[in-house]
């Protein structure tokens, strides 16, 4: 699974997305006086509270969201999003919370008293006897029983009934004495903590240390695999010592894991089991005042036994992930706003049965799982077979013919990109068809009419372009589509012979010309081109039909013998690195028109992605390509080069200085290249843009400091100031400075499909849509989450040993001693601390 890059290409190759559904319920709050114990004769009560000794946890009352249902619980004190990691009576809630009471029962237990002063929850210790027992809460957030305040004897501790959360010290296993499991159980819903249906347990078979998160209590869908001592199998990127330690402890009693933070005191961690039956490892952001998902799994949310219910259909590109089925609605849309889904979908129109029922097709699906096989020798045979049956619900036919019945769990559409997928034919009413007379035949007919007139208008823009250029080039009568052919001999004179070189990259170098009637053009002289004639003018044809007020516009081409060459119009303002990097002297690119460069870039690529016929994907997306004219209007370079160039494209993207920082993991994994590399590229842009300098300075081999994690950082703590470009004499407008930077966080995530689309970055920077907080990449926070590895000092520069970090947990140890000679040394950013 992980690969062997060195520096930190070997961070981008650690496969880790995560995926942020930041689990909140607004509760209430209460205001009351603070006590330190719980002893017979002093109760809590009503809004008071028990905090422990240090102040980090606090026992009391609350009532989730506007239910008016009320529970006891403990809670973070510094939280300001009310989060409750232990409640006691999570099944019987209360009606109020004034009348009802924790209090020390005769029998030593601690019970929960509700108005009638009837017992709805205690915790049954057997082994007491005595009234002198004190409930006491620690700064760990364990709420212990002992019989004295001073006492060795704890004999009953709220670690050992934990509900949804993991806290740092606590135990989950099992007593093997009395058979007791320890196990975390999601909240039913997002207001409701009564036990839901997903939970994670230790493997019961006394043999294996291992966890399993379960459906419902039986069916397990996830495994952590073994414990090895050090990590669990399926979860590698549980570096030990980075963040947690674990500890496995198996006695004559008990089994179980615990762990410890190795993050600083202050820090605020927890593990849950969340209502989307994944377990995640939440920290407490309080500058952003959220819950900052750094960890999941399992990693994809479709990966979740029957998350969408009956009759729902799970996808990873859609937020929210879960939907009903064509023909069927939420049986409970209350439920589902809640983020409860068990109950699923339900039919709209009920069949017929009969005979009388037909099928929708849902093509590249996963199918449910479980299928009955019928012996069918065509697919119309396989259709009467389940048309045959009432309970039929669906089938597929791929050569063998699989039938489903009754409720259907567990589909999921499959992006285009991921084929392999099957076809679902899905039994629905005859009526959820729409009439074939009416509806079909008019959108088609509209759809020919509308393309027909498109055509009309194409043709007579690119008649009006063609002559129009006709004039302007007279003399050079050869033309192609819209462009202009030119003679080899008429570059070479207009170029001067090439001397007047603009620029140089993987792919040829770029040199300034001046026509005959003194426009300026830029001409390409291609390299390494392997493509034959034709098919390189079909390519070339293709790109000069792409214009956009953000595109660089092709004019024409030439292609004499090996000799290929593109001419473009020349752009004054030269290339946005130039802007921004170079030159101290040059008044630096205001904030204002920055952020212009960065829509309009934005629309330039969204153009490419979304709206030419044939989806073009720029791959090389880097300050060096975004041309200015004189305006400062940005105009997006070389798009187009990956179907000239063809297979040699990656060899050389991917070897070229410069280049590296800029590309996508996907490229160094050898995944399918999409749209969303480029958003990657541009993601990794706009950090630039913002700073003004690189974002990975180079110091010969390996040595790096990497602007992002630093800008990570800064956003997580809200001091975003500091990282704007201090040479910018404009000051930046603060509600868009933090727009640009989290979509620059989105889109560079690992994971592709959390990336938005460039469709989807130009609503948010034009200010259509809010872009939430984004989850931090996991190669971002290694570089500064431990501080013993990464230093982003405002002062100094701290080179530091990343490699044990890293390669530590990630695969077998003697990886880790052959990755320590070729180390990622980092750096601190260069002058540290650029606020001014
Ligand atoms: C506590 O224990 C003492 C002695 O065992 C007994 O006299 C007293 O009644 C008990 N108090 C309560 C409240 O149960
Ligand atoms: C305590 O014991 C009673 C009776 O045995 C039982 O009904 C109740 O569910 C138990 N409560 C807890 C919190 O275990
Ligand atoms: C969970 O299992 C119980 C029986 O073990 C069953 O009654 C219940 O319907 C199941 N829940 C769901 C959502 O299927
Ligand atoms: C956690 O820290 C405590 C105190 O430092 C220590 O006693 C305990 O062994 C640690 N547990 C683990 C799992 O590292
Ligand atoms: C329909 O199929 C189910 C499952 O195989 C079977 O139990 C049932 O008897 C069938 N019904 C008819 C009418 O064939
Ligand atoms: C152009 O350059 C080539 C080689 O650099 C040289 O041989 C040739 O004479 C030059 N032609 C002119 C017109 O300068």
């Amino acid at each position: 699974m992980v690969k062997k890059p060195s520096g930190w290409l070997w961070l981008l190759s650690l496969q880790v997305p995560l995926l942020v559904l930041v689990f909140s319920g607004a509760l209430e709050t209460s205001t009351g006086s603070a006590t330190s114990s719980i002893s017979a004769g002093r109760p809590l009560a009503g809004d008071s509270t028990l905090v422990s000794h240090g102040g980090v946890f606090e026992l009391g009352f609350f009532s989730p969201g506007k239910t008016g249902r009320f529970y006891a619980g403990i809670w973070y004190t510094k939280v300001s999003r009310r989060t409750p990691v232990w409640v006691a009576n999570r099944a019987a809630p209360l009606r109020s919370a004034a009348a009802s009471e924790l209090s020390i029962s005769g029998d030593g237990n601690l019970v929960l008293l509700d108005e009638a002063k009837q017992p709805v929850w205690s915790t049954n210790a057997t082994s007491i006897s005595s009234n002198s027992t004190v409930a006491e809460l620690l700064n760990t957030g364990n709420l212990i029983l002992r019989d004295g305040l001073d006492s060795g004897n704890v004999f009953w501790q709220s670690f050992d009934h934990p509900t949804d959360s993991w806290l740092p010290g606590g135990k989950l296993g099992m007593n093997k004495l009395t058979g007791e499991v320890q196990r975390l159980v999601s909240w039913k819903n997002s207001e409701d903590p009564a036990p839901g249906i997903f939970s994670l347990e230790i493997d019961p078979s006394a043999s294996s240390s291992q966890y399993f998160i379960l459906w419902n209590s039986s069916h397990e869908f996830w495994s952590s695999g073994a414990w090895n001592g050090r990590i669990f199998s399926n979860v590698p990127e549980m570096v030990p010592g980075y963040i947690y330690d674990f500890a496995f402890v198996s006695g004559e009693e008990e089994t179980y894991f615990t762990y410890n933070t190795t993050l600083s005191s202050d820090v605020i961690s927890r593990f849950v089991v969340d209502i989307s039956g994944q377990i995640k490892q939440l920290t407490w952001i309080a500058g952003a005042g959220e819950w900052m998902q750094f960890w999941s799994q399992p990693r994809p949310q479709c990966d979740v036994y029957r998350l969408c219910g009956p009759f729902g259909i799970c996808s990873e590109k859609t937020m929210p992930h879960c939907a009903c089925a064509m023909g069927f609605e939420k049986a409970s849309p209350v439920d589902w706003e809640l983020g409860d889904l068990t109950s699923g979908c339900a039919r709209r129109t009920p069949l017929k049965c009969g005979g009388e029922d037909r099928f929708y097709t849902m093509p590249n699906v996963r199918l449910p799982a479980e299928p009955a096989a019928a012996t069918a020798r065509s697919a119309e045979e396989c259709e009467s077979a389940c048309l045959g049956n009432c309970s039929c619900t669906g089938y597929s036919y791929d050569g063998g013919c699989s039938l489903w019945y009754d409720a259907l769990f567990d589909l999921q559409q499959l992006p285009d990109s991921i084929r392999g997928g099957g076809t679902l034919h899905l039994r629905l009413a005859v009526l959820e068809f729409p009439s074939p007379a009416s509806g079909k035949k008019a959108t088609v007919e509209i759809a020919v009419g509308t393309s027909a007139g498109a055509v009309a208008v194409v043709a007579l823009a690119l008649a009006m372009v063609w002559r129009w250029r006709q004039r302007k080039f007279r003399g050079l009568r050869l033309v192609e589509g819209s462009l202009v052919v030119f003679r080899y001999s008429e570059l070479k004179r207009v170029t001067g012979n090439f001397s007047d070189k603009l620029g140089g990259g993987g792919f040829g170098s770029v040199y300034r010309g001046t026509m005959g009637d003194s426009t300026e053009v830029a001409v390409k002289k291609l390299e390494g081109l392997r493509q034959g004639e034709k098919e390189f003018r079909s390519e070339v044809c293709t790109i000069g039909t792409i214009q956009h007020v953000n595109l660089v516009r092709l004019r024409g081409f030439c292609s004499h013998r090996s000799r290929r060459l593109l001419v473009y119009d020349y752009m004054p303002g030269g290339s946005l690195d130039r802007a921004l990097f170079r030159g101290q002297a040059a008044p630096p690119v205001g904030w204002k028109t920055r952020y212009q460069i960065i829509l309009g870039t934005a629309r330039g690529l969204a153009y490419l992605h979304e709206r030419c016929r044939d989806c073009i994907i720029h791959c090389d997306i880097k300050p060096e390509n975004i041309l200015l004219d004189g305006e400062f209007i940005p105009k997006v370079a070389d798009f187009g080069m990956a179907k000239l160039v063809g297979r040699e494209f990656s060899r050389v993207l991917t070897t070229v200085r410069g280049t590296r920082g800029y590309l996508a993991p996907e490229w160094m994994s050898g995944e399918a290249i999409t749209a969303k590399a480029d958003v990657y590229s541009f993601g990794m842009m706009l950090f630039e843009i913002i700073s003004g300098r690189r974002n990975s300075e180079e110091k010969g081999e390996e040595k790096y400091a990497f602007f992002p994690a630093w800008a990570a950082k800064k956003l997580l703590s809200g001091e975003l100031l500091g990282l704007v470009d201090p040479r910018m004499e404009e000051e930046a407008d603060m509600e868009d400075l933090t727009r640009v930077l989290r979509v620059a966080f989105w889109c560079a995530q690992e994971d592709e499909t959390l990336r938005p689309s460039m469709g989807h970055i130009i609503q948010i920077l034009e200010r259509a849509i809010d872009v939430e907080f984004p989850p931090i990449p996991r190669y971002l926070q290694l570089l500064w989450e431990n501080p013993d590895a990464v230093e982003f000092s405002s002062t100094g520069v701290s080179s530091v040993q990343f490699s044990d970090v890293l390669a530590g947990g990630f695969s077998s140890s003697s990886q880790s001693t052959s990755h320590a000679s070729s180390a990622a040394n980092l750096r601190s950013f260069p002058s540290g601390d650029p606020s001014r």
